[in-house]
């Protein structure tokens, strides 16, 4: 068999083994999409999380896993103001982002693509939270992408319109109610995990290093380490979503072993990144390491 169908037969098993996975995580609505995403493999996850006081998710992105555990404790962070702010209007001011997202949408469906880069030029001065969701829901693939300059450069997802209105009112008022008690706080991660306690659990999903287009901010691997040396050092517990082989790479960043107890591999499907970038579709593994 001809290299290129042998590739073309992977990606379809890949596809089909992805579709089967979406169906076990249905559960968890599509707010927001973000790079990194931890949607396919929240409930494995989930079954890993021990009874606990007060949940902390610092590195929030689309919040994939604050789903199963808004409540009754719980504190959502990202260093990422303009996505910090829509998590707040997601649950102050739903009714606006739902009402906004109707006459947006419509405005893009008289003006194709037109109306998405206005868009996206009032959003890279503005900053506005319903802008950002707005354009999360028409870019393509919903992949986040920054310049080196920090603005949004992703473009539209020519082959689509959109999600429908509908659909999207129906996802805000879900997640409003589930996070009505989550405190959002925009910044570093090392402050907001500082207040946790003895009891408290912390999930976290930091950026692979070397991917810094996909994100603001960076990580220094070092400080992160110590951040989770003083989480055991003061009794709270954690998982940390982390490394992984994706495809032919190797993204080896596995924490020193003195810091953990166990290890789980997740695979958590192909990268959507891979596929916006027109590359082999590649399945990504995913390891999660627990210090308890
Ligand atoms: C892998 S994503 C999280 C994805 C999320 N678990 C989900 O399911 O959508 C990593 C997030 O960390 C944020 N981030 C990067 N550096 C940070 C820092 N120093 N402190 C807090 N958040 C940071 C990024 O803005 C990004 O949203």
């Amino acid at each position: 068999m001809k290299v290129e169908s042998q590739q073309k037969l992977l990606d379809c098993n890949i596809k089909s083994k992805v579709k089967e996975q979406h169906s076990s995580y249905g559960e968890i609505p599509s707010l927001i999409k973000w790079t990194g995403s931890k949607r396919s493999q929240a409930s494995r996850i989930a079954a890993l999380v021990p009874e606990h006081n007060h949940y902390y998710e610092p590195f929030l992105g689309g919040g994939a896993l604050l789903y199963l555990f808004a409540r009754p404790r719980a504190t959502g962070s990202d260093i990422y103001k303009p996505l910090v702010d829509f998590w707040i209007m997601v649950r102050d001011n739903s009714e606006y982002l739902i009402d906004n997202y109707y006459t947006q949408w419509g405005l893009l469906q008289e003006s194709l693509p037109e109306y998405y880069y206005i868009v996206r030029e009032r959003f890279n001065t503005t900053h506005q939270p319903e802008d950002l969701s707005f354009l999360m829901r028409t870019c393509v693939n919903g992949i986040v992408r920054f310049s080196k300059k920090g603005d949004f450069n992703n473009s539209f997802h020519l082959s689509r319109r959109g999600m429908l209105p509908d659909t999207y009112s129906s996802i805000v008022k879900d997640w409003s109610e589930k996070i009505r008690e989550v405190d959002f706080i925009c910044g570093d991660f090392e402050t907001v995990v500082s207040q946790s306690k003895p009891g408290d659990f912390v999930y976290l999903d930091p950026p692979y290093a070397g991917n810094k287009q996909r994100y603001i901010g960076d990580l220094d691997i070092s400080r992160f380490y110590g951040v989770l040396e003083d989480l055991n050092y003061r009794g709270v517990k954690w998982a940390l979503s982390f490394d992984g082989a994706r495809g032919k790479k190797t993204y080896d960043y596995s924490p020193p072993s003195d810091l953990y107890r166990r290890r789980e591999n997740l695979t958590s499907g192909y990268s959507a990144v891979s596929k916006v970038l027109n590359g082999p579709i590649e399945e990504v593994n995913e390891a999660l390491y627990l210090n308890y």
